[in-house]
């Protein structure tokens, strides 16, 4: 293994847990306007493989995210070589990044930006095997000069995972490297388990980096420093005092080109036991002990063994009309587009308040929302006609689209004679501080976080698996599909699963736009 000094890199068999604790505190990004220039970060150079390179996550998201770290100045060094099914030359693969960039991607690159990044793209088809591979790691290795890590990601659906895993070990380059595994991780608990074991077979736990996406985005670390940095909140952050929880994730999009990946693996095991039950612990955690990998990974590996079966009765499973007519679906297909569930976690701090999880695609909005709803007051004291209550509970409500925003809802009293009551609220928006700019989409937040070697935003096996342990009376026995149409907020059911409750979206009042500056 290569002598590399990273402040926190945990390849190294002989840190301490002492050491790779205090390694993990240091860690202190500065804002990427405000660094130096290449070569002064502690951050190794990387030769990065990306495995499904031609695929639909590496068009939207991390061809882009890669180019930003890779022109930024939060990375001193980096290679990226694409692979997939497809036949590419070098060029072909420029011009397929260059073209995702331009028209999905969150950040443009400038000419100078381009020009920058594309001599550091090369491909090598899958079909040209392990040799390939080898020699193209090597030949970019000897250009960045000593101290190269690897880093591979792995963004093929989970039935590819193996083969990938297995051309890696004949290709000899399982040294020096990391591994980030893309979500669905597996697709029950024994396929979990299998892969689990067939991962350490070759990789060691610290080289692996489940990625959940959720959990780098800066609203939902938000929700951490919101619980856990202030003495507001922290004191009523139970079942005494909230009254149940929403996470609402409806998507306006479809399926795009995804059927082959979507039709074996559906709204459940694409979202629900991934990104919504992952955000469901970092709100229902108990403080942590430490900003730390196994503190966190502790506290919400908690959460998933005091999360009870998800049984089909708390379950509406939903295909919007049309679903069985798209190119590559099954016409007779069971797979939902929707999912709507009512969980409970039996802890002292939750027992009796429900979380209702939603997701779906082409629903009637796009919003990724969490919403505390508050055990309501006493309401006598106001006369009968005032409105109290009248617009359901005061809430808290996280919006964990990348311009993270939090919402106070209470009422207060509508200004003139008399005491009528009016839901106000209190809203906080990032795009309103001065750091906006510095915000990282999720995917090159957790990118980054893998070269350092940071494990704390990823998921863990024993995590993974005991979702699963707890998803089987839904796998053994699905409700039946509901159709919906397109447009819509889902089923009708929906509003059973929730009753006495209503769903918080659509709101009723829309988030306040960004302040004129
Ligand atoms: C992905 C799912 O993990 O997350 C997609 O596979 C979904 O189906 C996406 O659309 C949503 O993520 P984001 O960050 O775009 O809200």
């Amino acid at each position: 293994m290569d002598d590399t000094s990273l402040a926190n890199d945990t390849d190294n068999d002989d840190v301490t847990p002492e050491e790779r604790l205090r390694a993990a505190q240091t860690i202190a990004y500065p804002s990427p306007a405000a660094r130096p220039r290449k070569n002064q970060v502690d951050c190794p150079p990387f030769v990065v493989v990306l495995f499904g390179a031609t695929g639909d996550l590496a068009r939207r998201k991390l061809l882009c995210g890669l180019a930003y770290l890779a022109v930024s100045n939060l990375t001193s060094g980096m290679r990226i070589i694409g692979t997939s099914l497809d036949d590419l030359t070098d060029d072909q693969f420029r011009a397929f990044a260059r073209e995702s960039i331009e028209s999905v991607g969150a950040r443009k690159l400038t000419d100078a930006q381009w020009a920058e990044f594309a001599p550091l793209l090369s491909y090598v088809a899958q079909s040209a095997g392990p040799a390939a591979l080898a020699a193209r790691v090597a030949k970019e290795e000897k250009e960045l000069g000593p101290g190269v890590q690897r880093l591979y990601y792995l963004s093929v659906p989970p039935k590819a995972a193996s083969a990938v895993i297995t051309l890696l070990k004949e290709a000899k380059l399982i040294d020096r490297s990391r591994v980030i595994m893309e979500k669905p991780f597996g697709q029950d608990l024994e396929s979990a388990i299998a892969l689990n074991a067939e991962l350490h077979q070759t990789f060691k736990e610290r080289q692996i980096f489940r990625i959940d996406h959720f959990l780098g985005k800066e609203a939902a670390q938000n929700i951490l420093a919101f619980r856990f940095a202030n003495g507001l909140f922290e004191p009523i952050w139970s079942r005494n005092f909230i009254d149940h929880v929403q996470i609402d994730i409806p998507e306006s999009l479809g399926l795009d080109a995804r059927a082959a990946f979507y039709e074996p693996t559906g709204a459940y095991k694409d979202m629900v036991v991934t990104h919504l039950f992952q955000v469901m612990a970092f709100v229902a955690m108990e403080p942590p002990t430490a900003l730390e990998p196994r503190a966190i990974s502790e506290e919400k590996n908690k959460v998933f063994r005091s999360l009870e079966p998800i049984q089909p009765e708390d379950v509406v499973r939903g295909q919007y009309i049309g679903y069985r007519d798209e190119h590559g679906v099954n016409p007779e297909s069971d797979t939902e587009t929707f999912i709507a569930l009512r969980a409970r976690i039996d802890n002292w701090r939750w027992a009796g308040v429900p979380f209702y999880l939603r997701t779906g695609k082409k629903l009637a909005e796009g919003q990724r929302i969490i919403s505390i709803a508050f055990k309501e007051a006493p309401k006598s004291m106001f006369p009968a006609n005032s409105g109290i209550g009248a617009q359901g509970p005061d809430h808290l409500t996280f919006d964990l689209a990348d311009e993270s925003k939090v919402s106070l809802s209470f009422y207060g009293k509508r200004p003139g004679p008399g005491m009528r009551l009016d839901k106000l609220s209190m809203q906080f928006s990032t795009e309103e501080t001065s750091r906006a700019g510095d915000v990282l989409e999720a995917y090159e937040r957790l990118i980054l976080d893998a070269l350092h070697g940071d494990h704390t935003l990823f998921t863990t096996a024993d995590g993974i698996e005991s979702l699963w342990e707890r998803s089987i009376p839904l796998l053994d026995n699905p409700p039946p599909v509901k159709s919906y149409p397109a447009g819509s907020w889902g089923p009708n059911s929906i509003h059973q699963l929730i009753a006495p409750h209503a769903w918080r979206l659509p709101f009723e009042r829309v988030w306040r736009g960004k302040k004129p500056t």
